[in-house]
């Protein structure tokens, strides 16, 4: 099977499963729900939940990785419709629709951002109950806990904001660190939960380091979209970093060098991947695909 041909279908089985995890409609609260639900259905690349269940199929584990692909969808999305509020990014276009907040009002992408998270949480723990490998399982959850939080996402979120809100200039460390946590960590997450879940944990370290280089790699090339793409194709507003007076990683190296460190990151995350030895034809498979799939996002249009 050609590899756009696999990802068409390895994206359609993840969007089947995320829709299956959405929460039930309720009466009082249904504005909320009718707003995570919205979110998350309104498209995107669903990048996260492929690479999880590729990975998971290269190291085969009796506990399931559905429950993991929701909630880092779930996840990977509320920090979207936060990131887009007036009071972050004010951005009022996401995945080719106007973003939560322009939807259904400030206060609602709040609490739909929340619900999210929460919801995320829920169905992991849900699933947890009934694992038979609960050690596994528990160690895979508070992974994505951490490289969602404070020492990850958050933080570099945090670091983000506030240069951008007080107008500090960021050192190439401190840029590598906005960078590594808010796109780094959830993409390293992805990575390595299926490694976890199969208690490979040293291939999970091999792939932490393959997920840093790809969520550097693919943080700048989102800053050269945002410079050199069409709102039209990527589905959500070009120019917002310049808008907002922020300088990205990509002021920092120039356009030509950032083009290029993307490449040779991409290349070495797919060098690590490469590394990691697996045996049958099955397992061999998903991580070819995987390589082909980290290789096709150098260039990325959207
Ligand atoms: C956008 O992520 C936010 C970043 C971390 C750069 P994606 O580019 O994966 O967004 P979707 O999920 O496809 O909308
Ligand atoms: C945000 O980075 C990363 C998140 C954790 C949401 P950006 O602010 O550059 O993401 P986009 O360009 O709005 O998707
Ligand atoms: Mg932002
Ligand atoms: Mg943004
Ligand atoms: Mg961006």
């Amino acid at each position: 099977m050609c590899f756009q041909n696999e990802l068409d279908k390895r994206v359609e089985k993840a969007e089947k499963i995320i829709s299956g995890y959405l929460p039930a409609k309720a009466v009082h609260q249904h504005t909320v729900i009718d707003a995570m639900e919205y979110s998350v259905l309104a498209g995107g690349k669903r990048l996260r939940p492929v690479i999880m269940q590729a990975v998971w199929e290269m190291f085969g584990s009796k506990e399931d990785i559905a429950p993991f692909m929701a909630a880092m969808e779930m996840i990977h999305t509320y920090s979207l419709v936060h990131d887009d509020l007036p009071e972050m990014d004010n951005d009022e276009l996401r995945r080719g629709k106007p973003t939560t907040h322009v939807q259904y009002g400030q206060a609602m992408a709040v609490l739909a951002g929340d619900g999210l998270l929460n919801y995320a949480y829920e169905t992991m723990l849900k699933a947890a109950q009934k694992a038979e490998d609960k050690s596994a399982f528990i160690r895979a959850m508070s992974l994505l806990a951490e490289k969602a939080g404070i020492y990850g996402m958050v933080g570099g979120q945090c670091l983000d904001v506030e240069a951008e809100e007080k107008g500090i200039e960021l050192s190439e460390e401190q840029i590598r660190f906005v960078y590594e946590n808010k796109t780094a960590a959830l993409l390293q997450a992805s990575l390595m939960c299926g490694a976890y879940l199969a208690k490979d944990e040293d291939a999970a370290a091999v792939l932490e380091k393959a997920g840093y280089d790809l969520g550097i790699a693919f943080q700048l090339q989102d800053d050269i979209l945002d410079i050199e793409s069409t709102t039209q194709e990527l589905g959500k507003p070009v120019g917002s970093d310049e808008r907002n007076g922020k300088k990205t990683y990509v002021s920092f190296l120039g356009i030509d060098t950032a083009k290029k460190e993307q490449e040779r990151l991409s290349g070495e995350a797919v060098e690590l991947i490469g590394s990691i030895a697996v045996s049958g034809a099955e397992r061999e498979n998903a991580k070819r695909f995987l390589m082909e799939l980290i290789r096709s996002l150098t260039g990325r249009k959207k």
